[in-house]
């Protein structure tokens, strides 16, 4: 071995031990990847509800991932269990989006409020019964404790648009009448806030098969007679109705939609426009969530940077309906959908969350908030125990997943100004797969710290970083690494700790930010 590996294999070691006293510098300068951060070029805001969840009626997702009950022995308040909201104020969840999804086009919200809940079924997720316990009251309840906003998915593929206008004035109306009375009787006299509001789901699949043109005229309809009452939701703060866009390809959703909206007269508006695009690579979800090579790897690492390209696609289709981005690009389902575990309800979508999930997540963060002149909101799929979870129960266990600690490095995020950064990504290689090795965002909060966020997705060699910084000083740079032995490694109810994030701190010199990256780690720097 010579010096130069030696000296890379020591920091990589340093950097993956333990918690760091002292900097790490880079093993090789020469080498270093050099990265620009233009400080004196701040863009535009990284609206926080780009960190939005999507919690749907799904196989365990509400039904013992978040309602256990008023009367389960497991900790709760009002039947939502503590110990996941407890996990979910620590993420600062902005928005969530409820209750599908698949789901909400036929969802019938009566069946959901009051003291006798009817018993359903849910036919696109496992035939189950749907006892309906989990309803508006629980939900908006759910939303208060975890301190987050409502995104609401009314149903438009089975529903009518009386029947969502009358979901709508329960909810919001600050009037004595018949439906604002029934809210106040069930528990909650002032009007609820919405905050986004999706004008069905899908449409173009599960939500009806409709045409882009039968699902235009549906949209007005929904988007005219569905409205908020709620007095202090005015101004900028008014909700946000969001229709429904690209359809995976099949026809112009997202086209018909704007072009729809550019024509429109007074009657009707909508807000935004949605996107789903999740990391799959190759229907049906085949790909195994432990246990998978590095071929596996880099293949879901690239179906997953499709999204710039599909972003960049939807934004150009906007921008030629709407050149001052008054719409919204909503990403409300985004995520990796891998083969259900051996042995689970396949209707259940349940699926282990490894250290690749968490570098898949910190990589599609990043496009959105290169995007966010554009791209304002977008939900994971899904919050607890489906899909890319943040979180996942069995009875009274609850684990955090590597995505749920990405999603925690990333908090800085939240609200800052978006700053231009430029880097040598360099090139990771796996047999016909080649991909930029390196990605790096930066921003500046609120308070006006800046931070910088890398990814280094070579899940063999670490990648020693040289970050210099344009219209600012740095004299300390230090913050958090997740990594883990392999890309595979997975948090489990036995082993809770073996991703989590460690602490760092790099090496400045003259203002020069110098640090190693180990193989497959994500890092958020506070540049002081
Ligand atoms: O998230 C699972 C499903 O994926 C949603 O119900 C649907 O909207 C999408 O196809």
């Amino acid at each position: 071995m010579n010096r130069l590996r030696s000296l890379r294999l020591l920091a990589t070691l340093l950097v993956s031990s333990a918690l760091l006293s002292t900097p790490v510098a880079a093993a090789s300068r020469e080498q270093a990847a050099a990265i620009s951060i233009a400080a004196d070029k701040p863009g535009a805001k990284i609206n926080r509800d780009i960190f939005g969840q999507f919690a749907e009626h799904l196989g365990t997702g509400i039904y013992g991932g978040i309602w256990v009950g008023r009367n389960s022995p497991i900790p709760n308040v009002r039947g939502i269990r503590s110990d996941v909201v407890a996990a979910l104020r620590a993420i600062k969840v902005p928005n969530v989006r409820w209750p599908g999804g698949c789901f909400g086009d036929e969802y019938h919200w009566r069946n959901g409020i009051g003291r006798e809940r009817a018993v359903t079924l849910n036919p696109n997720w496992g035939g189950v019964t749907e006892p309906n316990s989990f309803g508006t009251e629980e939900y908006m309840d759910f939303l208060d404790q975890i301190g987050a906003e409502a995104f609401l998915s009314i149903n438009v593929g089975s529903g009518t648009p009386q029947e969502a206008a009358e979901w709508l004035e329960y909810l919001t109306t600050d009037q004595p009448t018949t439906l604002g009375k029934m809210r106040a009787a069930n528990g909650h006299p002032a009007p609820y806030r919405i905050k986004y509001l999706g004008v069905g789901n899908e449409n173009w699949g599960c939500g009806g098969a409709m045409s882009p043109d039968h699902y235009v005229e549906e949209m007005k309809r929904f988007s005219r007679f569905v409205r908020n009452y709620n007095p202090k939701q005015t101004g900028p703060d008014a909700m946000r109705r969001i229709a429904v866009g690209w359809d995976a390809g099949a026809s112009d959703y997202t086209d018909a939609v704007a072009k729809a909206w550019k024509a429109k007269v007074w009657s009707w508006d909508i807000e935004g426009i949605s996107l789903h695009s999740y990391t799959v690579a190759g229907w049906p979800p085949h790909m195994a969530s432990t246990g998978f090579d590095e071929g596996d790897y880099a293949t879901l690492v690239k179906d997953t940077l499709n999204m710039e390209t599909l972003l960049s696609k939807q934004s150009a289709i906007m921008d030629r309906y709407d050149p001052d981005k008054k719409l919204t690009l909503s990403v409300d389902e985004w995520g990796v959908w891998l083969a259900p575990l051996p042995g689970s309800n396949p209707g259940f979508l349940q699926q282990q969350n490894s250290l690749r999930d968490a570098i898949i997540a910190a990589l599609n963060l990043n496009i959105f908030m290169r995007h966010a002149d554009r791209v304002h909101v977008a939900n994971i799929a899904q919050m607890v125990n489906v899909l890319q979870a943040m979180i996942m129960t069995d009875g009274p266990k609850m684990v955090l997943t590597p995505t749920y600690h990405v999603y925690r490095m990333y908090l800085p995020f939240q609200d800052a100004s978006f700053i231009p950064v430029t880097f040598d990504a360099g090139s990771y290689r796996r047999g016909d797969v080649v991909l930029p090795r390196l990605d790096a965002v930066a921003a500046r909060d609120g308070s006006g710290q800046l931070w910088l966020a890398i990814t280094n997705l070579d899940p063999e060699r670490p990648a020693d970083i040289a970050a210099t910084i344009a219209g600012a000083r740095v004299a300390s740079a230090s913050g958090q690494l997740l990594t883990a032995a392999r890309v595979d490694s997975v948090n489990s109810f036995d082993a809770p700790h073996t991703v989590e994030p460690k602490a760092i701190a790099a090496a400045v010199r003259d203002g020069r930010i110098e640090l190693t990256m180990p193989p497959k780690s994500v890092a958020v720097l506070q540049l002081r």
